[in-house]
């Protein structure tokens, strides 16, 4: 199988650097992908970005393999056809891991996928003992399990599914804020201690909702240790595959928001959204059919 990290596009780069002001489509199941919009926006700030949180959807993480690609795939048709984006970024682990191929076989449009960074947490990592915070739809993938057999073989990772986090970040950011207790037992199984001393070192967050939280996270960690988030590694990704910001560009760019339900969307969520740029926010509307 083929591994593709931060998995590019097939276009050649030199095509997708002819786009002045390219149009970038962030997508997700809610807000996680918000996490790799900054880091995007940062990289490339002249762009004009379009996020859309499939929250009609949410959480990705509870559904079937087959419903999760009809789903993407669904969606995505809509809005390729409706913002005709330059690149997509699938910034959803749950989705990348398992809805990619799909998407590439169905649109000339380049997508670059966040997965779970394996490699850099192999690379970073001491005691040789890694953890990885995902959705349990993430944890099953064996695109994960194939990632950690070519990136970290030398090392032990646990890999922790979990069921609320990807959720607890989403109440927080509605304006609902979660008890420390309910947090640190959603990441109590990424800390192991072995026999001979030696102890994790290294968190792979491996679902983009889960940056949200990390400062809390940080504070409720039995003890240090690094924290891996791509969202850095997707940016660059981003750069390599439309270029950097060019020399003329003079305007900065815009953001405009989205959600395939809107139900997501309290007064709290909104002034959150506002504060990242992000203060229009439509509705298109994709209901979920009943499965
Ligand atoms: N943000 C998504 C990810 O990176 C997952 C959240 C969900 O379960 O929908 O995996």
């Amino acid at each position: 199988m083929r591994i593709d990290l931060m998995a590019g596009a097939s276009l050649s780069a030199a095509a997708l650097r002819s786009a002045a002001e390219p149009t970038i489509l962030v997508f997700d199941s809610g807000l996680g992908g918000l996490t790799v919009l900054d880091a995007v926006r940062r990289a490339r700030p002249d762009a004009r970005y379009i996020y859309v949180g499939d929250d009609a959807a949410f959480p990705y993480g509870r559904l079937g393999e087959a419903a999760l690609v009809a789903r993407v795939l669904t969606v995505m048709e809509r809005l390729v056809a409706t913002h005709r984006p330059d690149l997509v970024v699938i910034a959803c682990n749950t989705a990348s891991t398992l809805v990619l191929p799909a998407l590439r076989q169905r649109f000339t449009t380049p997508f670059v996928g966040v997965v779970p960074p394996i490699k850099p947490a192999a690379e970073a990592t001491r005691s040789r003992l890694v953890s990885l915070l995902a959705t349990p739809g993430t944890v099953a993938r064996s695109y994960t399990r194939d990632l950690i057999a070519t990136y970290a073989g030398a090392c032990t990772v646990t890999l922790v599914g979990s069921r609320n986090l990807a959720g607890y970040a989403e109440a927080e950011l509605a304006g609902v804020p979660v008890d420390d207790v309910a947090l640190a037992a959603e990441i109590a199984p990424c800390f192991v201690t072995e026999a001979d001393g030696r102890r994790t070192d290294v968190v792979c967050l491996a679902c983009t909702h889960y940056p949200l939280l990390l400062p809390r996270l940080e504070r409720l960690a039995p003890w240090p240790v690094a924290w891996i988030d791509p969202a850095p590694a997707i940016a660059r990704r981003v750069v390599q595959l439309i270029g950097p910001v060019p020399r003329e560009a003079d305007q900065p760019g815009s953001t405009h928001g989205a959600f395939t339900s809107g139900t997501c969307l309290t007064d709290p969520l909104r002034t959150a959204l506002a504060a990242r740029g992000i203060g229009e926010v439509a509705i298109e509307a994709i209901p979920l059919p009943l499965q």
